[in-house]
């Protein structure tokens, strides 16, 4: 982000998990469409790396229908052609020491190259994969580790990924991901709140009522059953890319784009979040976890009747939380985090609710009147919207709401390149600013822990809602003992 960075040097992206979901569905198709706009470093080599023995021409091909099949009509042949002669593939088995040999010759051969490892395997393999690569001397100064999550399952695990892996690569090195931070409206909030001074003094307890974080999702677990039920929504969605945009939206000015400034500020938050504990785990979150509804229009079945869901399984499939940040600027305004499978529309979006008028001139109560708010939309459209109150024109003061629409597709020409594309532009860059840095990974996982062990020390279940509805009655009533609804109940 920011400047354009040195030109990208020449570079193998090695990808572990080469045939898996991620790099197909995600990966390949982003390097896809940087190479359509010229923006791939024209000597790049992404070597696919998996378990199976396949050759460069059948890895080629396996990735062409696999992403044929994903894109449908929006597969592009001829981006294809122009693309394929840069992947190629490489066996190895990561518990096999062997199997690195072919790799290392690969990448030994071209010793100039700048090279990204991007671990996009089960974690508990990350520590090997690193392990290896080091005892065949393939980590270089100039070598980056990218890293998908999840990482770790609660601190402790995390700790022991980030030590294996520190033990090879120096922090500056290590881009932790989190898509949610490549995604453009989310960086157009740091473009509004610091290159305008207009909302900065806003932003700020004495002019917000109430944040509200949105990520819901219509699908529900789908072939994900094994990995999700040991996982659930906080691991999966709130420890990061919630508690991220909450970062975003709620850090102060860092003192420049820099990677640390930024990173600095968003740690200070996190630490700043206000320990949810004991009694007040039932008070201030909610867990919930679908029940047989519709989704579009056709009837989906429960949680516990999804494929490879454990009969009598209590994970989450919808969190929502009221958080607090103990600092000057946000004492006292609650920050409401909600996530959810199955539900009535994939949204991801971030309201920021401003106070209502202090005293009204129009004949009807000022608590009444609190039509302000920022709306950040993610998805599924990206723009920003600013809440407001006009005259409706006409002989009679009538006020009516007006939206000022920052529609990103229509106010630039210019592509919104996608959370995994601008993410994979700023490894082969060496920009770490949209990455997360160990110490606010391990802040987030010590604030969302309690919260965990209290729902599993509790004898109560996560609480029913029906597939396609917003979310348990309790989610409503979190936001209704102060006085608030979410946006889309307003
Ligand atoms: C992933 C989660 O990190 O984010 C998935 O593991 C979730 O469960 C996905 O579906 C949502 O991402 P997006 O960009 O589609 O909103």
């Amino acid at each position: 982000m920011g400047t354009r960075m040195q030109a990208v040097p020449e570079l193998d992206l090695v990808i572990f998990g080469g045939t898996g979901d991620l790099a197909m569905r995600k990966l390949l198709p982003a390097l896809m469409r940087l190479q359509q706009d010229e923006l791939l470093p024209a000597r790049l080599r992404v070597i696919g790396v998996a378990r199976e023995p396949l050759t460069q021409a059948a890895f080629q091909a396996l990735a062409h229908d696999r992403i044929a099949s994903y894109q449908g009509k929006h597969f592009d042949p001829a981006g294809w052609d122009r693309f394929v002669g840069h992947i190629d593939y490489a066996r190895v088995d990561a518990t096999d020491a062997a199997s690195f040999d072919d790799l290392a010759q690969r990448l030994q051969a071209e010793p100039q190259r700048d090279r990204v490892f991007y671990l996009s395997t089960a974690p508990r393999l990350f520590s090997t994969i690193c392990d290896q690569l080091a005892a065949k001397g393939l980590i270089t100064e100039r070598s980056r580790v990218v890293l998908e999550k999840p990482l770790g399952h609660d601190l402790a695990s995390s700790r022991d990924i980030n030590d294996a892996v520190g033990g090879h690569f120096g922090e500056q090195q290590i881009y932790r991901i989190d898509h949610y931070l490549g995604k453009e409206p989310v960086q157009n909030l740091l473009a509004l709140r610091f290159g305008n001074a207009l909302f900065e003094p806003l932003w700020r307890r004495e002019s917000v009522r109430d944040v509200q974080i949105t990520v819901s999702e219509e699908l529900g677990v789908e072939s994900r059953g094994d990995f999700y039920d040991q996982v659930g929504a906080m691991r999966d969605m709130v420890q990061n890319h919630l508690l991220q945009l909450l970062c975003i939206v709620a850090m102060e000015p860092p003192a420049s784009i820099s990677a640390d400034a930024v990173r600095d500020e968003k740690l200070k938050i996190l630490r700043a979040l206000r320990p949810i504990e004991g009694a007040d785990v039932a008070h201030k979150t909610v867990r919930g976890q679908y029940r047989a509804g519709a989704s579009g229009g056709k009837p989906v079945p429960g949680y516990l009747e999804e494929e490879r869901i454990k009969p009598d399984s209590t994970t989450e499939t919808f969190v929502a939380i009221r958080a607090e940040i103990d600092t000057w600027r946000w004492a006292g305004v609650p920050f409401f985090l909600r996530t959810g499978k199955r539900m009535p529309q994939r949204v991801a979006e971030i309201v920021v609710n401003f106070r209502s008028v202090p005293h009204s001139i129009f004949g009807q109560s000022a608590e009444s009147m609190n039509p302000n708010r920022m709306v950040i939309r993610m998805q599924p459209d990206e723009k920003v919207e600013l809440h407001l109150l006009a005259k409706q024109p006409g002989d009679v003061m009538n006020l009516q709401p007006v939206h000022l629409n920052l529609d990103f597709s229509q106010s630039f020409k210019s592509r919104s390149l996608e959370a995994y594309e601008r993410l994979l532009m700023d490894v082969m860059r060496g920009n770490l600013t949209l990455f997360v840095r160990r110490d606010e990974q391990e802040a987030a996982w010590r604030w969302v822990e309690p919260i965990m062990n209290a729902w599993k020390a509790s004898t109560d279940k996560p609480k029913p809602y029906t597939a396609g509805t917003w979310g348990p009655a309790a989610s409503s009533a979190l936001l209704g003992r102060d006085g608030l609804a979410w946006h889309e109940e307003i």
